[in-house]
């Protein structure tokens, strides 16, 4: 029993877990500038699709995939409504708090301090976090985008998680420096730093943001390049 969490760029991933595959914001080549070239939303596998919030870095090839895949998608009520309008057929609400058991584990909205209005304009409800707890036992929190929050030690106090993927790149999400508090509140073993470097809004230095989490935390910071991929 193996999680795999390959990084595609900015906020996506394809998780394999046990051969379920689970897509997380996706956001792929040639729209997203930081996937691999190859990353298009046509080579992907998809049994689940996991969105955060409606902005359009996220959602933004959920429709498609979907419709190509027959893959079920989790997201908040408004969205997983906004999607089900534009004939996305498998989808299953949740909302911020409530989780929810599927075939490869336990899903859990949580809270995020963002927007998540969709592209066309349309209402996104309520952005949030995504924490997955996979039947082998690995817990991973995916921060979407996200200010640093209090209520991050939750997640912590709980038990905390193997894996925490957390924005890094400052001007729309938390930067560095909150992230690394961040890694603190969640108790995460491992973080792996996302949205940065996507735009010049988001312009980072990962290796940075690695020192400072190893020197004050401890923690291991894994960097993934898009493409790369953690296995749990
Ligand atoms: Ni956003
Ligand atoms: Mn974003």
């Amino acid at each position: 029993m193996s999680v795999t969490l390959k990084f595609i760029g900015h906020a996506t991933f394809v998780v394999d877990a046990d051969g379920t595959k689970i897509v997380i914001d996706p956001f792929f080549a040639p729209d997203n500038p930081a996937a691999p070239a190859d990353a298009t939303p046509d080579s992907v596998d998809a049994d689940f699709i996991i969105v955060s919030h409606g902005h359009g870095d996220h959602i933004a090839h959920a429709v498609e995939i979907a419709k190509r895949t027959g893959a079920m998608v989790i997201s908040n009520f408004e969205i997983v409504s906004w999607l089900a309008n534009q004939g996305v057929e498998k989808t299953h609400p949740l909302h911020i708090g409530g989780g929810n058991s599927f075939p490869f584990g336990r899903v859990k909205l949580t809270i995020a301090h963002h927007g998540s209005g969709l592209p066309d304009g349309s209402y996104g409800g309520n952005p949030a976090g995504i924490l997955i707890n996979f039947n082998d036992g690995t817990d991973v929190y995916f921060a979407g985008d996200t200010a640093l929050t209090y209520d991050m030690r939750l997640i912590g106090e709980a038990g905390g998680v193997d894996v925490a993927a957390l924005p890094i790149g400052d001007n729309f999400t938390m930067g560095p420096d909150d992230a690394v508090i961040a890694a603190q509140f969640v108790k995460a073993k491992q973080v792996i730093p996302i949205h940065y470097n996507t735009w010049p809004y988001i312009e980072q230095d990962p290796q940075a943001f690695a020192r400072k989490l190893q020197e004050e935390t401890g923690i291991e910071c894994r960097i993934l390049a898009p493409g790369e991929s953690l296995t749990v």
